[in-house]
């Protein structure tokens, strides 16, 4: 028996829009950092009777999952691919499980085929199936076949994705504080891989991944030049670039709600308050992703976190 396990990670600049839906290639390059503690573990066993492959939820303290019938259906039919790849003929049961709660609507898709990916690798090395070493790389690129975004969860702790592939990205400071406000768990209507094809008819499509390229170097300036403020400035902007694509589409689609806007307004004057602060993305749902400068760590959670807190009481907080 196997287990592994990989973690997430958030776009900063993101990937939005396919060249190319089998191998999922993507129309923009893209950005992210690893979320270390967020994070799916699998397990790989062999069923003991020739058959299908199958999946179940991990069962273990902490761990939880939900999959609908399509995404595990999606996970069981990357799981033959891998299989194929890696000569194993064997029936597998994969369980699986993330340690952040499954139904906050955090669950991507990322960790999970980072984890399937790693743990079908492990099985055939170990049953010595494969006879060589495989590359972070080549196995980065192995996973993206099976979600796009789960590529980059090899590199830590920034990712870049570009034509080539994924690979780990300097940007000259490595920790950061990463704080989930999540607004809603309940499952999203238009799932990524439909949103990657949707937006696509939206007319803002047009430059798109000229802006996505563009805000990649001046946020890899600002990095460099220790710019926090205008690193805040693109990764807002670059959001909301994205949530203008959904909204935008024929037929239009969006994620965000009432409380989700209304705690962004608050971020924002917060932000001009303080002339400080994280900086702010969101991915396809309505929750919101901070991420703190390492020593802002006490001042994140006094001037930051529980302020919010009191004024959203609905909100719950994924992040220490
Ligand atoms: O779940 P995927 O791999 O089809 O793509 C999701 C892409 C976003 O999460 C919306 C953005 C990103 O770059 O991660």
């Amino acid at each position: 028996m196997i287990e592994v396990s990989a973690p997430s990670n958030i776009a900063l600049i993101k990937y939005m829009g396919k060249t190319d839906r089998v191998g999922n290639l993507p129309t923009n390059p893209s950005l992210s950092v690893t979320l270390e503690e967020l994070r799916t573990s699998v397990r790989v066993s062999k069923l003991s009777q020739e058959g299908e492959d199958d999946w179940k939820p991990l069962m273990e303290e902490g761990f939880s999952v939900h999959l609908s019938s399509s995404g595990r259906l999606r996970f069981l039919s990357f799981l033959s691919e891998l299989k194929r790849e890696m000569n194993v003929s064997d029936a597998l049961l994969v369980e699986s499980g993330n340690n952040f709660p499954s139904d906050c609507g955090l669950a991507s898709s990322a960790s999970s085929f980072a984890a399937l990916t790693k743990g079908v690798y492990a099985y055939a090395k170990k049953a010595g199936l494969i006879n060589r070493e495989l590359s972070l790389e080549e196995l980065s690129q192995l996973s993206q076949r099976g979600s796009g975004s789960s590529c980059r969860s090899f590199f830590s702790p920034f990712s870049v994705w570009e034509s080539e592939g994924a690979k780990s990205i300097d940007v000259g400071f490595e920790a950061f504080k990463h704080f989930a406000l999540v607004f809603e768990g309940e499952k999203k209507e238009v799932s990524s891989s439909k949103a990657h094809v949707q937006v696509l008819s939206s007319l803002n499509f047009l430059g798109r991944p000229e802006r996505a390229t563009k805000r990649l170097s001046m946020l890899l300036d600002s990095f460099q030049g220790g710019n926090w403020k205008a690193a805040y400035e693109i990764c807002w902007a670059e959001f909301w670039d994205m949530h203008s694509l959904f909204e935008t589409s024929t037929p239009s689609f969006g994620y965000l709600n009432g409380p989700a806007v209304s705690c962004l307004n608050e971020i924002r004057s917060m932000w001009s308050h303080f002339d400080d602060g994280p900086l702010v993305t969101m991915d396809a749902g309505p929750n919101i992703h901070l991420l703190f400068r390492s020593e802002e760590g006490e001042r994140a959670l006094k001037n930051w976190i529980s302020p919010l807190k009191k004024r959203f009481p609905d909100m719950s907080v994924v992040g220490s």
